[in-house]
């Protein structure tokens, strides 16, 4: 597929704005269920693989034309979660299914991804991935993208000031914090605990999955009148989770009884903090403990008891972004916004759905099955 065919199309594409949504805010969820999402995709139809002279894969036409050409600018490598993130990418943008796939790690670095954009601008791919690290500052860039003619696939976080993209695929983060608002307003109740005084550990800053995790969780709290002691970044790293807990285990000692971490990572960090402080978690401790993404070690945790509850994103977007791909090359108009399918996961079975936006939304019960399932 070369540009300049697919320009024309982009730019019908980036006046497009069709929610295919989920997670509350009244859209729907994309059609695949997590669990499958990243198994069953349709690059398994794609063509064989091809061998070079020297019995390697070669990269094959991924629909009888051209090898496709993709630059996918990754956050980095900071969670289970960005790995299964970019293996999703690898698997589904292999030689074997016709993609030449130029990867690129930003390590969390703003100007890393905007030189590594321009970088596939340089190389005249076909098509740009991009997870943004932060949600504002693309304007300019995007810009670029589109008058050299090449299609923006965004995924995962959003980019909140250029609408010069012809595609989002990921995760109602709002929905995700208001979720978990929402569940632990019900467990407290279902608990008998009337007064909750809340440690957050919020992920990347000016990261959207941080902007709307804080938001979402924070609007719950202002309506329940709970007291969000403390919100503070740790990156969504294990080191980092553990750095901001160690410091509030300090500063908060016998005060909170609540951690919501952003993501598993941080839990993992959270936890290792609270153990070394001698406060006890989960289930059967005196903190409870909520987490974000439901990967399988976060899942572990969820089905031993250690993490109360768990509110999934979904990493496996590539099948998603394929379709867009797909979408453009036969020249329709692919959708705006896409929605991953996510479900919210907990250890006990005292509470079977909660209310999030005036929706009935199911909880899991994690079972040995879940977790072999998961990413
Ligand atoms: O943008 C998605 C978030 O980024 C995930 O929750 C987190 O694990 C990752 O680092």
């Amino acid at each position: 597929m070369k540009k300049k065919l697919v320009s024309a199309l982009v730019c019908a594409a980036m006046v497009a704005t069709m929610a295919v949504g989920c997670g509350g805010g009244g859209d729907t969820q994309a059609d695949a269920p997590a669990a499958d999402a990243g198994t069953e995709t349709p690059a398994d139809d794609a063509a064989a693989p091809e061998e070079d002279a020297t019995g390697d894969e070669a990269a094959a036409p991924a629909a009888g034309g051209d090898v496709i050409t993709i630059g996918f600018a990754q956050v980095g490598h900071e969670s289970d979660w960005r790995t299964a993130s970019t293996k999703s990418c690898q698997d589904v943008f292999s030689a074997e299914n016709g993609y030449d796939l130029q990867f690129v790690d930003c390590d969390n670095d703003s100007a890393v991804q905007l030189e590594a954009v321009r970088g596939f601008i340089e190389q005249d791919v076909d098509y740009i991935i991009i997870d943004p690290i932060v949600s504002t500052g693309w304007d300019t860039v995007l810009t670029e993208c589109e008058d050299a003619g090449i299609p923006v696939i965004v995924i995962d976080r959003t980019i909140d000031d250029s609408d010069k993209y012809v595609s989002w695929v990921g995760s109602n983060f709002k929905t995700e914090g208001l979720a978990a608002g929402e569940w632990l307003k019900a467990y407290a109740a279902a608990k008998g605990i009337s007064e909750l005084n809340v440690l957050v550990i919020e992920g990347s800053t000016g990261a959207s999955a941080t902007i709307g995790r804080t938001e979402g969780f924070k609007e719950i709290a202002d309506r329940e009148g709970w007291t969000i002691l403390d919100s503070q970044s740790g990156d969504f790293t294990q080191d980092g989770g553990a750095e901001v807990m160690e410091s509030y285990c300090k500063s908060y000692e016998g005060q909170f009884n609540v951690v919501i971490c952003q993501n598993d990572n941080e839990a993992f960090g959270a936890m290792d903090a609270m153990t070394a402080a001698g406060v006890s978690y989960g289930v059967d401790g005196d903190v409870i403990l909520v987490s974000f993404d439901a990967c399988t070690a976060g899942l572990e945790f969820v089905k031993s008891g250690d993490i109360n509850a768990d509110f999934e994103c979904n990493p496996l977007a590539a099948p998603f972004v394929e379709e867009v791909i797909k979408t453009l090359a036969s020249g329709g108009t692919p959708e705006k916004e896409v929605y991953m399918a996510e479900h919210w996961f907990v250890n006990e079975d005292i509470l079977s759905s909660i209310e999030v936006n005036g929706e009935t939304q199911e909880l899991t019960v994690v079972t040995d099955d879940i977790i072999a399932a998961q990413y």
